[in-house]
């Protein structure tokens, strides 16, 4: 079977990790969540003492921690400096700093070529999921995804996750990270021009999978 590499963007809530574990899972590829990247160098950032309000000195501790992502989709694992990472990234504290840190283009850099490289290792292909992943890690990617839903959904879905958080508050916390994340100067959250767009408001995660697949098994059933 020929190697594919699978781009899935979208905003927070979207079903992005969910949809892009699954699919991975099963097609027999490898699985990166860039997110758990930028928020692992976030910790590493607040953890370390880096003034996280402070472009300059987020630019030259960029290069210092070790990030290291398993791209198994049934046990993905992350480490920073040989610790695992996957608990504390995503406690709320990094949650609220990470729009910040990964806006600085020197850990954009930093991090889309530890991406990169990745994705070039991965012998099967691999799904990777993110904000840029199309328009800007992997613009030559076979196939192009871009995942939406309602901002109520999203929100639902969010506060599902974080077991009985309040859906208001966890809406508009959501809406300021998207509207951070799509306005950076680099590369924001953007659709890429080639993407297929899939709402996922009134669809189930199995549906989105499904979906997702019948898209990845036509791509290669075309090449
Ligand atoms: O997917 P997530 O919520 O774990 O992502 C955390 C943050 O990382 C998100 O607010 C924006 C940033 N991010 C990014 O800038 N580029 C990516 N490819 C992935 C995530």
């Amino acid at each position: 079977m020929e190697s594919v590499i699978v781009a899935i963007d979208g905003p927070s809530g979207t079903g992005k990790s969910s949809t892009s574990k699954a699919v991975a899972a099963k097609l027999g590829l490898s699985y990166l969540d860039t997110g758990a990247q930028y928020r692992a160098i976030t910790w590493w950032m607040i953890s370390n003492g880096v003034d996280v309000t402070d472009a300059d000195a987020i630019a030259s501790a960029a290069g210092k921690p070790s990030i290291v992502s398993g791209t198994d989709p049934s046990h993905p694992t992350i480490t920073v400096d040989g610790v695992d990472a996957s608990g504390p990234i995503r406690e709320q504290d990094v949650t609220a700093k990470v729009s910040a840190v990964s806006a600085v283009p020197e850990v954009r850099a930093r991090i889309t070529e530890l991406q990169r490289s990745i994705a070039a290792g991965a012998e099967n292909g691999i799904v990777v999921e993110g904000r840029d992943i199309g328009t800007t890690v992997l613009p030559d990617a076979d196939l192009k995804i871009f995942l939406t839903a309602s901002p109520e959904a999203r929100a639902a879905r969010r506060s599902g996750e974080l077991k009985g958080a309040d859906v208001h508050a966890t809406r508009e916390a959501l809406i300021k990270r998207d509207a951070a994340d799509s306005s950076r100067k680099t590369s924001p959250l953007a659709k890429a021009d080639d993407a297929v767009e899939v709402d996922t408001t009134d669809l189930t995660l199995q549906q989105v999978i499904e979906c997702v697949v019948t898209l990845v098994e036509e791509k290669r059933a075309a090449t």
